[in-house]
């Protein structure tokens, strides 16, 4: 049970006892800290529903309250809130709580669900665009609070694998080097082990063929036939779309990797294609399909839609698959190899349509429970200019030189402050790789998921304020304190009392960990745990401004102070997990 639902359940007991409804007993964080601690409005509403003066309502609910011994103080503010404060027994038995448990007081699922978390999509041999970038760092961080809430989840990467581009790469290769033994015609193979080219040629080549074929029709058709004989099973072609797709994997790996993102799966388009014959022919048996100009299309449109609700081309006129076949696809494999509850798509805003057409069509199939299929969809990383954000060159970026450019920032900004002195050249390159990549992702994930933002490393860098390296230097001096403790002899952690508001403020940030835990689930927004871990990190360096710890003279005193210097270490290391932040351990 979280903090505010226990709170929710003692007043709501007084509620009933006062013989109103016990729901309107619930309790959150007061809104205004320097008066109590929570607060409960129920008596507003009780009010208005049986027309009597709130005041006197919640004078009749607080004195049902008044034998509970958690509370020191229990006022009645304006118009009838109910203000709540705990003594100080009551915080510190539940701060001694949570620093046993080893998570923290962290609310769990109490009905795991099984869950499949689509959050990659980067193009094979094409550079990634910024919301590939947000889709790892927001996907990366959600697949890590629903599995810490207690949910089975998978994540997949789902390659862009299938696409024109692979005709377009195979058809220019063909043009530049025709005599490669996977372009004679009936050649079966076996074919080299060894791809062929380089992964630069293949990064330089993939600009050049698709600017080629827009610009020449017959270029296009090149791209298109050979992107048909592809998937039609072409023996050389297919060898060489290996070579493409493993060179690229093992360049996205090693700067996923970098960007402390780990999928479970590295399955792509492709994966899905060998369904396609059978879905086309189940899903005319069960006459989802029409023929419309030659092609075969699936209608999603409902009578009560606002909006335009075009069609799926399920098959083109060409008998070609696209983007929607692909994803309908998708899901019958993945519910046929995983079976999961639920599919969460964290892909950018511009695929909204996208997703609810193949939505709704896979409801329509019978395939999967529209009401399992999310899309995740979130706002633009822009530019200073609020177009979106592009490298200096204007091209667009590719991962590992937004990696390289935020790590060489972080060094400069580390210097500038004084930090990582004396540190090995190794280790420096280390913490300035956290310490960049971290204000990069925790700039990203504590924006608003569904909105906007502007890139400013100036300010994702800031050691002051709602920044990542803010948190990672509060977590490196929770361990340097308990270090100095360790080795000073002082003794170790122990039972927890609070006796100063600062310590106060500590145990309350502590505890609402639970309930942050459940709002950033149920709503998939970590910004919220974002906002907490600030709070955190914030009451922490007050706690520590003002409260002696190492050098307190009183036994009890410092062992509790040091049991609250480790509860928040241990709660911080946990946050940052989530977030997949990577702390140094020094800075
Ligand atoms: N490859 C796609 C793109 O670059 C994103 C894929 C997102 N996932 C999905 N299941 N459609 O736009």
């Amino acid at each position: 049970m979280t903090l505010l639902d226990e709170l929710s359940e003692v007043v709501g007991v007084a509620f009933s006892q006062a013989g109103l409804d016990p729901s309107l007993g619930a309790v959150k964080p007061a809104d205004r800290p320097d008066l109590a601690q929570f607060q409960c409005n129920g008596a507003l509403a009780a009010a208005k529903a049986a027309k009597e003066n709130p005041r006197a309502l919640a004078e009749r609910v607080v004195g049902f309250l008044k034998d509970q011994a958690v509370f020191q103080e229990i006022t009645i503010a304006g118009p009838g809130f109910i203000n709540l404060k705990f003594t100080d027994e009551a915080l510190s038995s539940r701060l001694n709580d949570l620093e046993k448990d080893d998570r923290s007081g962290g609310w769990a699922n109490t009905e795991p669900a099984k869950v499949v978390i689509d959050y990659g999509g980067p193009n094979v041999a094409k550079p990634l665009h910024v919301g590939h970038l947000r889709a790892a760092i927001i996907g990366e961080s959600l697949k890590r609070i629903f599995r810490f809430s207690g949910d089975t989840v998978t994540g997949d990467v789902h390659l862009g694998d299938w696409g024109l581009q692979m005709g377009q790469l195979i058809s220019e290769l063909e043009m530049r080097a025709p005599d490669l033994p996977y372009f004679a015609a009936d050649a079966e193979g076996p074919f080299p082990e060894e791809p062929p080219i380089s992964l630069q040629d293949l990064e330089e080549m993939y600009p050049a063929a698709s600017a080629a074929c827009k610009s020449d029709p017959a270029r296009a058709d090149l791209a298109r036939k050979a992107t048909k004989a592809l998937q039609a099973g072409r023996p050389g072609y297919r060898a060489l779309w290996r070579h493409f797709v493993s060179l690229s994997v093992a360049a996205m790996r090693k700067d996923y990797d970098d960007l402390g993102v780990e999928f479970d799966l590295w399955k792509g388009e492709a994966d899905a294609d060998p369904l396609i014959p059978e879905l086309t022919d189940d899903l005319k048996m069960r006459g989802v399909l029409e023929a419309s100009d030659g092609a075969q299309i699936i209608r999603v449109a409902r009578d009560d839609d606002k909006k335009e609700m075009p069609p799926i081309i399920f098959l083109n006129s060409e008998g070609a698959v696209g983007y929607h076949a692909t994803d309908i696809a998708t899901i019958v494999d993945r519910k046929r190899s995983l079976d999961p509850d639920r599919i969460l798509y964290v892909v950018d805003a511009r695929q909204r349509l996208h997703f609810e057409q193949v939505f709704r069509a896979v409801g329509i199939a019978g395939y999967f429970d529209e009401a399992g299929l999310e899309h995740l969809w979130f706002g633009t990383m822009n530019g200073k200019d609020g177009k979106p954000f592009k490298t200096r060159e204007g091209g667009t970026l590719k991962l590992r030189h937004f990696i390289d450019m935020v790590t060489e920032r972080a060094r400069e900004r580390l210097a500038e402050n004084g930090f990582a002195e004396g540190l090995s050249e190794r280790e420096a390159d280390d913490v300035a790789r956290k310490v960049g990549v971290a204000a990069l992702k925790f700039a990203d994930l504590s924006n608003p998921r569904t909105s906007d933002y502007i890139f400013d490393l100036d300010r994702f860098l800031a050691f002051e304020g709602k920044t990542g390296p803010y948190l990672l230097y509060a977590s490196v001096r929770v361990r340097s304190v308990l270090e100095k403790a360790a080795n000073t002899g002082v003794g170790a952690p122990g039972p927890i009392t609070v006796r100063m508001d600062e310590e106060r403020d500590l145990a309350l940030a502590l505890l609402a960990f639970g309930d942050t835990i459940r709002e950033t689930y149920k709503k998939r927004l970590p910004h919220y745990l974002c906002d907490h871990a600030f709070r955190l990190a914030q009451a922490f360096s007050k706690f520590y401004a003002a409260c002696r710890i190492v050098d307190e003279s009183d036994n009890a005193v410092r062992e509790s102070r040091l049991g609250l210097v480790a509860a928040t270490g241990r709660q911080l290391a946990l946050i940052l997990d989530l977030l997949g932040l990577e702390a140094p351990e020094r800075m």
